[in-house]
């Protein structure tokens, strides 16, 4: 079902699969114990050595483009339901990976699109077995060896995760979300308490009538990421605002949101009792 080929040295498995998606079959998995020019997330570097699983899928998906946005949450969810299995993880979006608030792994998607979707690299570098990390990466990382104490099998996990992450891609090319059930209950299972995370989410949202109204949605960043997607139709533009991270952290905690649909009258009762109370709190 699936094909790994594995290299010595590549300067990036996502750009290899970038380069040679035409040669190669749909799942094909390019792994490499030595990645040279690995690249992360905005101009991020991710290098690796044998220590760590370094890896990119091929998938050919005769998908929308707007569709391309849901394949992180589907590896995601994937590597969640895998890391589980030997320790706790959480995700922080849109991409990292996190155990005991440490980053473990990262995910790169990109899409190589003409009119259509021509193919999707879904490439992911997660800290294995190492267990030296640089200064700068000292508090923000971590590896499973470090975090259990012990040398982790690589080639098993990698397959562990493309078993899982293939079921929860044909499911959503079948039209079936289980990946955002289960994106969305890792998200709620980690997210008490964590109300700091709250802010305000601007986005475009497509009503049930094809009309688009812009809404504001005040909940975590990723579940207002999240019902925008599940909104009818294609949203995009979202923007976060800026608000003092106290009154975030107040109002997230009262999962309060506002909507255009909202009545005044409510809405400004409201926003009286919410300052009442968070003047109670201050
Ligand atoms: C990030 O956290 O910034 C994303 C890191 C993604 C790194 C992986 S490693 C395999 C694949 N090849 C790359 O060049 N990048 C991704």
């Amino acid at each position: 079902m699936y094909n790994i080929i594995k290299f010595e040295t590549l300067p990036s498995t996502n750009k290899y699969l970038k380069e040679n998606y035409q040669n190669h079959d749909e799942f094909t998995v390019v792994t490499t114990d030595n990645q040279t020019n690995g690249k992360g997330r905005m101009t991020r570097v991710w290098n690796s050595t044998t220590d760590d699983l370094t890896f990119s899928i091929l998938l050919k998906p005769n998908i929308d483009s707007s569709q391309i946005s849901q394949i992180p949450l589907i590896i995601g969810a994937s590597l969640c339901e895998i890391i589980n299995k030997y320790i706790k993880s959480e995700i922080k979006w849109p991409n990292d990976i996190m155990v005991n608030n440490k980053k473990i792994a990262g995910i790169l998607v990109e899409g190589i699109t003409s009119n259509k979707v021509d193919a999707i690299v879904v490439g992911v570098g997660i800290n294995v077995n190492s267990i030296n990390f640089p200064d700068d990466l000292l508090i923000k990382a971590t590896s499973l060896k470090k975090q259990l104490n012990k040398t982790i099998d690589k080639e098993k996990l990698l397959n562990q995760i493309i078993k899982e992450f293939i079921i929860l891609y044909m499911e959503f090319l079948n039209g079936n979300k289980k990946y955002l059930d289960i994106y969305m209950k890792i998200k709620a299972d980690s997210e008490e308490e964590k109300y700091s995370e709250y802010s305000i989410t601007e986005g475009i949202f497509t009503c049930e009538d094809g009309t688009k109204q812009e809404v504001e949605l005040m909940s975590s960043t990723e579940y207002a990421y999240y019902e925008l997607d599940n909104a009818v139709g294609f949203k995009k533009d979202y923007k976060n605002g800026s608000l003092h991270p106290d009154i975030i952290k107040l109002i997230g905690k009262l999962k309060y949101r506002t909507s255009y649909g909202q009545n005044v009258l409510n809405h400004s009762i409201e926003v009286s009792n919410l300052a009442r109370i968070m003047a109670e709190e201050l």
